[in-house]
């Protein structure tokens, strides 16, 4: 692969790694406020929260999986994506970060800028929305002429379900302008765009990275999977909502459609896990968190089961096996594979933190028996939330020496080389894995359908 192309896309995701580590102490500095009772200047809980996922959410998982998609994407097309790309991405970045200190400080509610009151975590916010509808913009008119196999069918579907959980955003700001303060349509705004976000870009773009990656294809009869979850994500937002607020025909409709889901993320699980090439790295790990989440989505259709995780506090346990254990080793691991950016034992100790933060969070659910270690629960999920830390600043400290040891004559290399394999993408074969996957699968348990 071309060096100058890796440079140009692992760029914006070593950044989007620094807004990780950024988040992430939020992330940390709520643990330890819950501890001692209170956060720092008086910040209040659920503003660091907010501060937090949204700072994750917009500046590392997107813009990170954007730099994924659009460099093994480059590899493909004849004229690559090049600087407009490079604008969007760099517009997610920054937009997320802008957002950061506002929604810390003040929540939704405006801040005062030299004597100025301003809605900024929400102009911030709605901006990048923008840059998503530019990326959508600039994949679509890029990819419209490339044949689509399974990981473009994946993306396409994810990147249509990040425009549409955006109606979810505009609608809740409609509403509140409205002054309409009906719970069902306000929340309901509320979880379509977190359902559709999550669900629909995070999880079906993730599935597209690992496809391409493994160099599975799933068309003809294994194909009903990915419908399976195209037909079932509109509706499973309900299910995300308090049960007491949506009418019962509706609840069970989101019942189905959360089967659904949950079968076709299962089914692609089991699919890729029988490839050969997932029995390397951490694609396996991956897999665990992404099939966990499927079956959890599975079960919570069941409504002793939902009112039993809604009461043991798990939600926030499923949305990390989901965001950190599934997408952010994800994304970890994909660019190991694609730029060499990070090395194979960064890649194993931040499995090992990802892990660890995960078991660390357990005393602070319902599941942990309370007697069990006491008050120092709390502190325990407190330090076990520094790991991924530690492990991100790990690799953002190896980047200079890494880029150092690049060939020196990178520049003299050809631009075709982008379309040949890459060596650091071990066996996997990016551009060509349409092209040539069923000779390199078929020995393993996955060829095409
Ligand atoms: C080191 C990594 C991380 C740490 C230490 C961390 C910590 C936390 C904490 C302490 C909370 C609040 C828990 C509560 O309300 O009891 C939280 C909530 C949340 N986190 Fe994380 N988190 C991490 C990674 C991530 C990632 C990678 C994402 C998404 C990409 C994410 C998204 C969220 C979301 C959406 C919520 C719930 C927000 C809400 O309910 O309003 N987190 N996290």
């Amino acid at each position: 692969m071309d060096p100058r192309t890796t440079h140009r896309w692992s760029k914006y995701w070593i950044l989007a790694l620094g807004c990780f580590v950024l988040a992430a102490l939020a992330g940390t500095a709520f643990r330890v406020g819950f501890t001692t009772g209170a956060l720092p200047f008086e910040l209040a809980f659920d503003n660091v929260r907010r501060a937090h996922s949204h700072l994750m959410f917009f500046s590392w998982v997107t813009p990170a999986l954007m730099a994924l998609m659009v460099s093994r994407l480059d590899r493909r097309l004849r004229e690559g994506f090049g600087r407009p790309m490079e604008w969007v991405l760099g517009a997610n970045l920054v937009l997320g970060l802008c957002s950061f200190l506002p929604f810390a400080l003040d929540g939704y509610k405006t801040t005062g800028v030299l004597g100025v009151e301003m809605p900024l975590s929400i102009i911030f916010s709605t901006a990048s929305m923008f840059a998503w509808y530019a990326f959508a913009w600039l994949y679509w008119k890029r990819t419209r002429a490339l044949r689509r196999d399974t990981t473009l069918a994946l993306w396409d579907v994810a990147v249509v379900a990040l425009v549409v959980s955006s109606i979810g955003a505009w609608a809740r700001g409609a509403l509140m302008g409205m002054g309409v303060e009906d719970v069902f349509l306000t929340d309901g705004a509320v979880h379509f765009f977190l359902g559709l976000f999550s669900d629909g870009w995070l999880g079906i773009a993730l599935l597209g990275l690992v496809h391409d990656h493994l160099g599975v294809e799933m068309r003809g009869k294994r194909g009903w999977l990915t419908w399976l979850i195209v037909a079932g994500l509109p509706i499973t937002f309900l299910l995300g909502m308090r049960s007491a607020i949506v009418p019962h025909e509706l609840r069970q409709m989101a019942a189905l459609g959360g089967l659904m889901v949950g079968v076709g993320f299962v089914g692609h699980t089991v699919v890729l896990w029988r490839a050969r090439r997932a029995r390397s790295g951490l694609w396996r790990m991956v897999l665990v968190f992404l099939g966990l989440k499927g079956l959890a989505q599975m079960l919570f259709i069941v409504p002793a089961v939902a009112a039993w995780a809604e009461t043991a506090g798990l939600r926030i346990m499923y949305l990390h096996v989901l965001f950190l254990g599934a997408v952010s080793l994800g994304l970890v691991e994909s660019a190991r594979r694609t730029w060499g950016n990070v090395r194979p034992r960064h890649s194993r100790w931040m499995q090992a933190a990802v892990v660890g933060l995960l078991v660390t969070m357990l005393p602070t659910t319902g599941l942990w028996p309370p007697q069990l270690l006491g008050a120092y629960r709390l502190w325990i999920a407190a330090v076990g939330s520094l790991l991924p830390i530690a492990a991100a600043v790990w690799i953002l400290a190896a980047q200079p020496k890494l880029l150092s040891t690049r060939p020196r004559n990178a520049r003299a290399q050809p631009t075709d080389e982008k379309t040949r394999r890459s060596p650091l993408d071990d066996h996997t074969h990016g551009a060509s894995s349409h092209l040539a996957a069923s000779s390199s699968e078929s020995s393993g348990v996955v060829p095409h359908s």
